[in-house]
């Protein structure tokens, strides 16, 4: 123990006069206005994080079917679209095939049979959405990303 405490102080002393910094101010400091624009324009990144949260909101989603919380399930169903109207906003090079196969079709058979709380039309509704998740991710050319059932619950909500 002692042997380890020693080795980190060696190291520590090693790399006292390194460049890491601290700072916060990693925005305000860069002194133009086109390039603070472009530092806020990378981290808000691309498609990639709007599907982390589509992917996030399907699995409470899938559970809230199971529960028959038609409303939780609705609430989660439109943050999914807000999620992907706002990818193709970051890459509108995304914004045929998530209108084609989302949007404008997809998105409206689901939401029509929550609002019924027809369970039938909601479980085939469910699948279909899984089939055009996937055709997306085909046509996208992202095929070895696999939508499926999830296996636990994320949130601790039902
Ligand atoms: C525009 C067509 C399209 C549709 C529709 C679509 N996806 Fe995606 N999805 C993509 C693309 C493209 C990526 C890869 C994004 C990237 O790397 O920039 C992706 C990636 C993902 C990822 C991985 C995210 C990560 O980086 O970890 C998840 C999860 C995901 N999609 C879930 C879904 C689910 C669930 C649905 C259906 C509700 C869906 N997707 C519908 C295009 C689509």
């Amino acid at each position: 123990m002692k042997k380890l405490y020693l080795i980190c102080m060696i190291f520590g002393l090693l790399h006292a006069g390194n460049n890491y910094s601290t700072k916060s101010d990693w925005l305000l400091d860069i002194n133009t206005t086109n390039g603070k624009f472009m530092a806020i324009q990378k981290q808000f990144r691309g498609f990639d994080l709007a599907m982390v949260e589509v992917g996030y909101r399907f699995n409470t989603f899938y559970y809230s079917i199971k529960d028959k919380n038609y409303d939780l399930a609705l609430y989660n169903w439109d943050k999914i679209k807000k999620a992907m109207e706002n990818g193709i906003v970051r890459r509108p090079k995304r914004a045929l095939d998530a209108k084609s196969m989302f949007l404008n079709s997809q998105y409206n058979v689901m939401r029509k049979a929550l609002q019924k709380h027809d369970a039938k039309a909601v479980a085939e509704a469910y699948e279909e959405t899984k089939i055009l998740c996937n055709a997306c991710h085909i046509s996208q050319k992202v095929p070895f990303i696999e939508v499926i059932d999830p296996e636990y619950r994320w949130q601790p909500i039902r």
